[in-house]
């Protein structure tokens, strides 16, 4: 039985670290375990220009332990109205890494979103044009679907058709939960890569109604069926370099996840990556790991893979019920793999 790995240092393709307050809280947690990140537009204001994107890279390094080397990547939002200059100058500035596409009203401050994807065609043509990523949260608002079906609708609806438009296009499928999902994507030989969360290769969609309504497990795209977990797990056990680590860490308020309207998102940082490794154990694919959570992404991004390594090592730890005041996922349990250095974790 293994119980030590050494992978080369992972990046996290998929993180919101909020602003002020919040900010200092979770960018800790991050920039310990990730050597890059991909970080969300989707503050309040959104990030839709490349002075915002500047001061909001600013305030993220300001927030960073300085002992860590950390590189936030910046993502500008899009609206029906961005200007595609206003993103080939980011883009080329070395500013924006990627473009994120709300559909608006989709998720957590999306409200500025896109809302007919028609509208935006020259923007996209401009970012397929200079090789800039368009990374998708990928769900139809159609309140007549489903909220179950909502990720395998946009796929026939939405994403099929633009990429036809955009084959030069590069596209992330953004935390993916569906069985649909894993097939579109094994389906395309270039330009389209799917991230994948912990969350979803931990729990279906029970698991927020387990013994009452357990709102630490709202996420959007929400959990779905076990089948839909299964297929999830075995991509990105599979070492196939269309799928790579996006924690989609998204921490809120207790009090906002727990009213009567609450917030989706999971905050997952503190132990995203012993949480990936123990999936990897469990399906027997501890071999495939690093390709997962350090060379597909930067593969994907054209990138270099990171020069640090993490060690890895089977030892039972207890996920504390709270860190920073915000309940973590795993919260409680047992995990059975952690960073070998780690001081900030809870023995047993
Ligand atoms: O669960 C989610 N939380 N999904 C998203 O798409 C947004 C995120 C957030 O910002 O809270
Ligand atoms: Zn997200």
């Amino acid at each position: 039985m293994t119980d030590r790995i050494s992978i080369i240092a992972p990046d996290d393709w998929h993180v919101h670290l909020r602003d002020g307050e919040m900010l200092t809280q979770v960018v800790p947690h991050t920039a310990h375990r990730f050597q890059r990140a991909i970080v969300m537009p989707n503050l309040r204001p959104p990030v839709t220009s490349v002075a915002a994107a500047q001061a909001y890279r600013e305030r993220i390094r300001l927030a960073c332990p300085a002992d860590l080397e950390f590189t936030p990547l910046m993502t500008a939002y899009l609206t029906d109205t961005i200007d595609p200059s206003e993103l080939e100058r980011g883009f080329r500035e070395g500013v924006f890494a990627a473009a994120k596409l709300y559909p608006a009203n989709a998720t957590t401050n999306s409200a500025a979103g896109v809302t007919d994807l028609l509208q935006i065609d020259p923007v996209l043509e401009t970012m397929a044009r200079i090789g800039m990523p368009l990374l998708i949260h990928g769900e139809v608002t159609d309140a007549e679907i489903d909220i179950f079906d909502r990720e395998a609708v946009f796929i026939e609806r939405h994403l099929a058709p633009l990429r036809e438009r955009h084959p030069e296009l590069k596209v992330v499928f953004e935390h993916i939960t569906t069985e649909q999902a894993v097939q579109y994507v094994s389906s395309v030989d270039r330009h389209l890569a799917a991230t994948i969360t912990p969350h979803h290769l931990h729990i279906n969609r029970n698991a927020m109604f387990a013994g009452g309504l357990r709102s630490d497990f709202y996420c959007l795209p929400v959990a779905k069926r076990e089948c839909h977990r299964q297929a999830l797990r075995r991509a990105a056990t599979s070492a196939d370099p269309r799928f790579f680590l996006g924690t989609d860490t998204a921490p809120h308020e207790r009090a906002s996840k727990e009213s009567s309207c609450g917030c989706a998102g999971i905050f997952n940082a503190p132990f995203a990556l012993e949480s990936y490794a123990q999936v990897f154990d469990e399906e027997g694919a501890l071999a495939h790991l690093e390709a997962f959570t350090s060379l597909n992404g930067p593969e994907f991004y054209n990138l270099p893979v990171n020069s640090g390594r993490v060690i890895l090592e089977r030892r039972d730890h207890l996920v504390p019920e709270l860190v920073n005041g915000l309940v973590p996922f795993h919260a409680g349990e047992i995990l059975s793999w952690a960073v070998a250095d780690a001081s900030d974790q809870v023995q047993l």
